[in-house]
């Protein structure tokens, strides 16, 4: 297990944690969350044993593995398949080990170093990483590129892969879905929910965590607390929390009024002057309560744009990619006009930033035109725009270097909009937190007052407080948004139209997510079955036939075990739907029905448990359907 006991964490003259006591026990998934720059890939750093403690003391057995993902991203020659398994280091060993003992033709050791190999299941690994890395968005045929061949944003996913395939007993992730589209999340949420070592993730999507974790480690005000639960509990239990205190605050807060006017009228006064002072010593004693606070109601927006000509950009029979026979879109046709807001939706790698780029302008169009109306100002935010900061200046540089008749007073003030508060602003911005640095990139963007949004994962690396007041700012932006992001709540609640890109096209998407959902599901089976028919034309159809007999024979246990489930949770179904039926009757929170509402709510939680266990199971069978099926 993790403890932590009296732990105070430094980062040069700031204090992100102090005195803060936890334990974290084996094989549990615990959600690291609180505002950027709260301190928690910090905690990591010290977890790692990077950062050292100032006080008290972070331990955890010394026998325990601990795997992160890798944040360099080296261009090298090796496999994909092969840098995914350098991830299980054990493997690795044994198998040098493997080929010395060969080398010395000792088959003694030769064989026990394979029975090793077997038992840590090393034989499997090659098809263990394939499997992940079809999980994370690779095609077949990928696997054998070289990793230099990949773009920094697919290296991370192998990184990723790598951390996953390491049979750690502590598996430490700080943002896995950043570098993810929508597909590779929910593969990922599935996988994590079956890990079954120690998981500490960090991420800022409260969907994600609240179905893969139980526990919750929140930083606020340099404390880090553990709260039991998902996230949503979290949330109940601190607004309780928050209430509390805040009665007792403002308990406290009359207690003191009343003892300092005491104290004031009366310390003049001979015959009261001793009470005065006993007054005073107790609203000394008073212990020091904060106020409930929660951290404050976080705004911004983006300036009228000064002008907003019509269209605004446009591209007209457009062939986008990087040269004539690297065409990634043919014949494109798209129209931004202002209050255009569109999402952009199609799997990593289909060319959502290729088109970003090319209405950029960043990238010459290969063929077609581009109309842009003049001065168009284009605020654009992508990953790449937070490796181009200077590491060495500060905030207050930035502004001024994109402004220059801004005066110091007006980058602080400006920035403080943004969250910078006094010093910070003068910090260079290689000290930053991600959440940091993607919240001065916004700063900048807004600075600009530009008329064109073009969005790529946006939301990225920032915490929930500022997700939100981005979507209220984009959702008053009068210009028009491009957006790419596989988070669902900005997409729903900022965008307007979809369009999809896919297949060298980019068109109109007439659904919402979650019809782009369905059509990716639709699209994967598509591409199994196309896989499928390549290498069975040449076989004859009645061996065919013989074949998938003999395959539905070998899925039929499976089938059976799954028709159990799918009865079984049928009949919990309409038992909880009978319970719910009760539970939306105002009559039983009567107070004499105490007894049998408990008896209820027991109920009702029993069953959404027992039907989510066995929705799980079932998925899983017919998960391993499928692949008999597709054999
Ligand atoms: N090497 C460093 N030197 C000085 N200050 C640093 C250093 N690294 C981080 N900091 C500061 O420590 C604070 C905590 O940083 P940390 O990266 O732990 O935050 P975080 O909680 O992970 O935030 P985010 O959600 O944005 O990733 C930040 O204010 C950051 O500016
Ligand atoms: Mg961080």
């Amino acid at each position: 297990m993790i403890t932590a006991s009296n732990l105070s964490l430094d980062r040069g003259a700031k204090n992100l944690i102090s005195s803060s006591s936890f334990t974290i026990h084996p094989n549990h998934k615990v959600g690291l969350v609180g505002a950027n720059g709260c301190g928690k890939s910090s905690l990591f750093a010290a977890l790692l044993g990077e950062l050292q403690p100032d006080m008290g003391d972070l331990s955890m057995p010394s026998s325990w593995v601990i795997a992160t993902v890798r944040q360099d991203t080296p261009a090298l020659e090796q496999s994909a398949l092969d840098y995914v398994m350098d991830g299980d280091k054990e493997f690795r060993q044994l198998e040098q080990k493997l080929e010395q003992a060969r080398n010395d033709d000792n088959g003694n050791l030769e064989a026990t170093i394979i029975n090793q190999i077997d038992a840590i299941h090393g034989y499997s690994l090659p098809a263990r990483a394939g499997e992940l890395l079809h999980g994370l968005g690779f095609l077949q045929h990928q696997l054998v590129n070289a990793v230099k061949d990949f773009s920094g944003g697919w290296r991370m996913r192998l990184n990723l892969a790598q951390a996953l395939i390491s049979r750690a007993d502590l598996l430490l992730l700080d943002e896995p879905t950043n570098h993810l589209d929508l597909d590779a999340v929910i593969w990922l949420q599935r996988w994590l929910k079956r890990f079954d070592g120690t998981l500490v993730l960090i991420s800022h999507d409260r969907d994600f965590l609240d179905d893969v974790i139980e526990q919750i480690l929140h930083i606020e005000h340099q404390q880090a607390k553990l709260y039991s639960g998902n996230y949503s509990a979290f949330e109940r239990q601190r607004a309780e929390h928050l209430a509390q205190q805040d009665a007792q605050y403002q308990k406290q807060q009359k207690e003191v009024a009343h003892l300092t006017s005491f104290v004031d009228r009366f310390r003049a006064k001979a015959s009261k002057a001793k009470q005065a002072q006993s007054r005073l010593k107790r609203l000394q004693k008073l212990p020091d309560l904060a106020p409930a606070h929660v951290d404050s109601q976080f705004t911004f927006s983006f300036e009228k744009p000064e002008s907003l000509p019509y269209p605004l950009l446009s591209l007209k029979e457009s062939n986008c990619g990087y040269s004539q026979d690297a065409i990634i879109l043919n014949q494109v046709a798209l129209t931004l006009v202002p209050g255009s807001r569109i999402g952009l939706l199609g799997r990593n790698g289909a060319g959502k930033s290729t088109l970003i780029k090319s209405l950029a302008g960043e990238l010459a169009l290969m063929a077609g035109e581009r109309y842009c109306a003049q001065d168009l100002k284009i605020g654009y935010f992508s990953q790449h725009q937070l490796e181009q900061l200077h590491m060495k200046s500060s905030a207050i540089d930035h502004i001024i270097r994109a402004k220059s008749d801004t005066t110091i007073l007006q980058a602080r003030s400006f920035l403080g909009r943004f969250g910078f508060s006094g010093d910070q602003a003068l910090d260079p911005v290689g000290n930053m937190s991600g959440g940091e640095k993607a919240r001065l990139v916004l700063a900048l963007i807004v600075l600009e007052k530009p008329q064109l949004l073009l969005l790529d994962e946006p939301t990225n690396h920032l915490d929930l407080e500022m997700r939100q007041a981005l979507v209220f700012a984009l959702q008053d932006f009068e210009g028009a948004i491009i957006l790419i992001a596989h988070d669902r709540f900005l997409l729903e609640s900022c965008v307007d139209e979809f369009y999809l890109v896919a297949n060298g096209k980019v068109s109109d998407f007439s659904g919402d997510i979650d019809d782009y959902q369905q059509w990716l599901n639709e699209e994967k089976k598509l591409t199994l079955k196309s896989t499928k028919t390549n290498t069975e034309t040449t076989v004859d159809k009645k061996q065919q036939r013989r074949e998938q007999a003999e395959l539905r024979k070998k899925a039929a246990p499976l089938r059976k075990q799954a028709d159990k489930f799918e009865k079984e949770i049928q009949k919990w179904q309409t038992e909880l739907e009978s319970v719910e039926k009760v539970l939306g009757d105002s009559d039983i929170y009567q107070a004499e029905h105490k007894v049998r509402l408990t008896e209820l709510l027991k109920q009702q939680a029993t069953l959404k448990a027992k039907i989510e266990e066995s929705e799980m199971q079932w998925l899983d069978i017919e998960e391993q359907i499928e692949e008999v099926m597709s054999q």
